[in-house]
């Protein structure tokens, strides 16, 4: 009993020193200073590229008045800091583009974020370079004729955007919440819904796509657009005030926003994998990535998990261990790989570094060690006792005993049920979309929001996944027959 205190003593003490380690990281220090952006060569706009004329993809590419207005203020800070600063573009959740700022991922949002006054609570907006309203699209043949008839409909908004306030402010309708605009014209194309509440000017590029939707002209808010710095980055502010107040005196800005208003003008029309396979090739390369490393961290700490907890059953003083293990597994087991994705990209890694790949191979490597661990210790276990009793009275030490005997025939118990995990694993990773990260899943939904077509993009992905799953089970299959193989000698 009193062996056990102690080592719930210890545990409180290594748990204690981890959580202070942690809130030293979240102090550190801001990412987006004017030095920083210098060091690092380059200054990140983060948008959600679903709003076209202000950012959207063509071609592989972000575009829009947005990234006019970004290249200027990349240009000008450039100047200002003696460097050649490299614009990049950070396509995230509309939603998620405050704590992004927050957290010094991005430098600066622009994304056709209105200004209201409890986001100004968290971000500091710059001078307004566009007025804009809130409209509904419908369908053609719709019975909603005006603002009026919203009431006791379904209506699809992009979460956190001024088009959900209004609507859920207002009460009277069920207000169907996207992550991304193109979700919510695909759902009012298919009739899932009966509207979709957006601003008025991507409503009329959205429009004129879709040959079955069109806008109810009739303004339901007024905003204004401006760009938002994290609260306190001043002299970030000052410049991007002053490229504004530039562009609005030297024409550009009006000269932009014509130029996005027209027609889009037809390209060479290229075939859909020509166009598109670029995005699936860097989806597969980041889900084989992630799933790889991912694999080998989570069969590492898995294999490293069970050794500590086997250990532990037979010596007494190990108790600690199997403490330890114990709350790791239950930790990771216990809540969604999604929401620990989230905890490792925004609170532990935003102070560490800014790579979203990273934190998801170390996100899933400690997540399946969890997993494989279970596996190897169930596979250790299902040794007959006798097996090591025999061994340790022949003499043989525990070292030999475990490498030679005991492992190998765990190893082959193990096998299917770690082949089982690596391709759940796979699976699992198409969540990284969520922080960011251009994975196989995520490239099947940008295509969608080009071509407003989901049926072709994710049946291509479904498949892809299916034939990199059936590659494992094959490798899995034949590793299992050269072991049967080995077992007949
Ligand atoms: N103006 C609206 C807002 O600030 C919608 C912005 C949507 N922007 C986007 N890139 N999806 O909430």
């Amino acid at each position: 009993m009193k062996k056990i205190s102690t080592s719930v003593k210890i545990f409180m003490i290594i748990n204690f020193f981890c959580f202070f380690l942690f809130a030293l990281c979240c102090k550190a220090q801001d990412d987006s200073t004017l030095s920083k952006i210098k060091s690092r060569g380059n200054i990140i706009m983060g948008t959600s590229a679903d709003f076209p004329p202000f950012e959207s993809l063509k071609n592989g590419k972000i575009v829009g008045i947005d990234v006019e207005i970004a290249k200027n203020i990349a240009k000008k800070l450039g100047v200002k800091l003696e460097t050649d600063l490299e614009l990049k573009i950070s396509d995230l959740s509309l939603s998620s583009l405050m704590f992004e700022l927050k957290n010094g991922t991005i430098d600066f949002m622009a994304s056709g974020f209105s200004y209201t006054e409890e986001r100004a609570r968290n971000v500091n907006f710059s001078e307004s370079y566009f007025t804009a309203s809130q409209e509904i699209i419908v369908k053609k043949n719709s019975e909603i004729k005006e603002p009026n008839d919203l009431s006791g409909k379904k209506i699809g908004v992009q979460l956190g955007t001024t088009g959900d306030s209004y609507c859920t402010n207002l009460g009277n309708m069920e207000v169907v919440r996207f992550d991304k605009i193109t979700d919510s014209i695909v759902a009012l194309s298919n009739g899932n819904i009966d509207a979709v509440v957006i601003d008025g000017f991507s409503a009329d590029k959205i429009v004129s796509k879709n040959a079955n939707l069109h806008k109810i002209p009739k303004n339901l808010t007024e905003e204004s657009y401006s760009i938002g710095v994290k609260k306190g980055n001043t002299k970030l502010l000052k410049i991007v005030n002053e490229v504004l107040l530039e562009m609005k005196q030297n024409g550009e800005l009006e000269k932009i926003i014509n130029s996005y208003m027209q027609p889009e003008y037809v390209e060479e029309s290229k075939s859909f994998f020509e166009e598109y396979s670029p995005y699936i090739i860097e989806g597969i390369a980041n889900t084989l990535k992630i799933t790889f490393f991912a694999a080998i961290i989570g069969i590492l700490l898995g294999v490293l998990m069970a050794s500590l907890k086997v250990a532990s059953k037979s010596n007494k003083r190990m108790k600690i261990f199997d403490v330890f293990v114990t709350f790791y597994t239950t930790i990771t087991r216990g809540t969604p790989a999604l929401v620990q994705l989230f905890i490792m990209y925004y609170v532990i890694f935003s102070r560490i570094s800014k790579n979203p790949i990273t934190a998801a191979i170390i996100t899933f490597g400690i997540n399946s060690g969890a997993y494989v661990c279970e596996h190897v210790r169930a596979g250790i276990e299902a040794i007959e006792r006798g097996q090591f009793e025999a061994g340790r009275s022949l003499g043989i030490s525990e070292r030999v005993l475990m490498s030679k005997i005991i492992v190998p025939q765990a190893i082959k118990n193990i096998l299917p049920s770690l082949t089982g995990e690596i391709i759940s694993l796979l699976k699992e990773t198409a969540v990284v979309g969520f922080i960011g990260v251009m994975d196989l899943s995520l490239a099947g939904k940008k295509i969608t929001s080009v071509t407003f077509e989901p049926a072709l993009p994710l049946f291509i992905v479904a498949a892809i996944y299916l034939i990199l799953v059936a590659g494992l089970t094959f490798i899995h299959k034949k590793i299992e027959r050269r072991m049967k193989k080995s077992d007949s000698y």
